[in-house]
């Protein structure tokens, strides 16, 4: 276990003010998991978390099959009760433990390694996190003595009016000496509304004669807590800059950051270009001196260098170096396009690699597929992948030209230099060098077209 600090995460409780069958902590902020944040965060600061979840919140259980410790609370009875369950599971522990809650996903690293600092120089058993935020929320204010010191923690529907108008918000994170804890939470009572509240550790504390000291943040947008439909998505604003601000940052041009998107994991090298409207999902990278949008989607998307990508939707596909893509293409899963391969407006392709140097400019499915190098997909060509039952594959070989309206009827295989004429309805297989024309097409050697056309 060596010297990392037992991080308690709590994410129980009944996350009732969602109105939401998902748990609290499942619902996404910035395309993770609101529990996840925190996690990195106390993963960032070397800390092993442990994660008290409830029946209620037990779908998040998926989350932490990464071997992450667990602690179930059967009621959920309040902070404190929560706290008990996650000390009677951390036996073993010993030390410094930080205690968080599971909806606050914006916390920094930097402010839990200060708290951390103040529980040793103060010889503190317990350090509070507040921040100025105003009067008109739900934290629980922070109560100090004629001295000055910290008293205790009200919450604000348990507050006076007077208390109410404190200054100085329970931002909720909190480091602790584990020994003191261990004593301190049997101590806790259940109060006036029937929960034991962690946050009452502060008036034990002073009880005891000793001293609260309080991290006051200079960013309380770092405590904002998740209760509900509104928060959630105030933390999503507050999260969605940070990220931008990151990228901006290492390099990456924003032509308008507010009217961008990006999830917490996408990955953007320098002098990329991001124009306005675009959304970036889940695990999609970009290569350096690529451009992309204005009003592009890719969901996890790999796009290799220099590549451009305009107004269009991109589904797990991958694009290698000098890739353009739109404006109105659509690709779809398992979607691989070779270097400096070209899809121009109205163009879809799904499941289906096409190599090296190929051109799809116009109005194009290709599905089901694999294409060769500096092939020409003439506009409107439609491979027809789908035969009522099961999906069928088309070949097309290098250096293929694929005439305006070609129907590809899968499967189907055209060989490599071979022609089909505009409209062919192409139904069976095209050898190397041959021109198919018809409907049904039929093939006839290259040469004789060109004969015709000398004529
Ligand atoms: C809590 C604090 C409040 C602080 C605010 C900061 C208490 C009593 N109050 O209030 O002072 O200003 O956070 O955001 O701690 N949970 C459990 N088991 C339970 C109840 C809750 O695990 O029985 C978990 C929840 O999943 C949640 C966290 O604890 O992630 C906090 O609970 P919540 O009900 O949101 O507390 P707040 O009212 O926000
Ligand atoms: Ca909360």
């Amino acid at each position: 276990m060596g010297d990392a600090p037992l991080a308690i995460v709590l994410a129980a409780g009944l996350s009732t003010r969602m109105k939401s069958k998902t748990p609290k902590v499942l619902h996404p902020v910035a395309g993770r998991p609101l529990v996840t944040h925190i996690l990195r965060t106390v993963r960032a600061v070397g800390a092993r978390p442990l994660v008290v979840l409830s029946k209620e919140s037990a779908a998040a259980r998926e989350l932490f099959d990464d071997g992450t410790r667990l602690a179930i609370q059967e009621v959920a009875r309040g902070t404190g009760d929560a706290l008990k369950v996650a000390l009677a599971s951390a036996n073993g522990d010993r030390g410094i433990a930080f205690i968080v809650y599971g909806d606050t996903p914006l916390l920094r690293p930097e402010t839990l390694t200060r708290m951390r600092a103040l529980v040793r120089q103060g010889d503190a058993p317990l350090v509070l996190l507040a921040g100025e935020v105003g009067t008109d929320n739900a934290y629980g204010r922070v109560v100090r003595d004629e001295h000055g010191d910290v008293a205790r923690i009200v919450e604000t529907r348990l507050a006076t009016t007077e208390e109410r108008k404190l200054k100085e918000s329970n931002l909720g994170a909190y480091a602790a000496d584990l020994g003191w804890l261990r004593v301190a939470v049997e101590r806790l009572r259940p109060n006036d509304t029937g929960e034991i509240f962690l946050t009452d550790l502060v008036a034990e504390a002073r009880r005891e004669g000793k001293r609260v000291p309080v991290h006051l943040t200079d960013d309380p947008e770092e405590g904002i807590g998740v209760n509900t439909r509104a928060d959630l998505a105030t933390a999503e604003a507050v999260m969605r800059k940070r990220i931008r601000d990151q990228h901006m940052l290492a390099g990456v041009t924003f032509r308008d950051p507010d009217s961008c998107q990006v999830d917490t994991d996408v990955r953007i090298a320098a002098d990329v270009v991001i124009e306005r409207g675009t959304i970036l999902e889940g695990q999609t990278s970009i290569g350096a001196g690529s451009r992309v949008g204005p009003y592009a989607i890719l969901r996890d998307t790999t796009v290799g260098e220099r590549c451009r990508v305009e107004n269009s939707t991109l589904e797990g596909a991958t694009l290698e170096d000098e890739v353009s893509i739109g404006p109105y293409s659509h690709l779809r899963p398992g979607a691989y396009l070779e270097r400096g391969v070209q899809m121009g407006n109205f163009g879809e392709v799904k499941n289906a690699r096409l190599k090296a140097g190929t051109k799809m400019h116009h109005f194009s499915y290709i599905g089901d597929a694999e294409v060769g190098q500096r092939v020409n997909i003439g506009a409107g060509t439609i491979t027809l992948n789908y035969d009522g039952t099961k999906k069928n594959r088309t070949v097309i070989g290098d250096d293929a030209f694929i005439g305006s309206d070609t129907l590809l009827r899968a499967p189907v295989t055209i060989g490599a230099g071979a022609t089909t004429g505009a409209g062919a309805v192409v139904t069976k297989d095209v050898p190397e060098g041959m021109v198919a024309v018809g409907m049904p097409a039929r093939s006839i050697k290259k040469a004789d077209r060109r004969q015709k056309k000398a004529t």
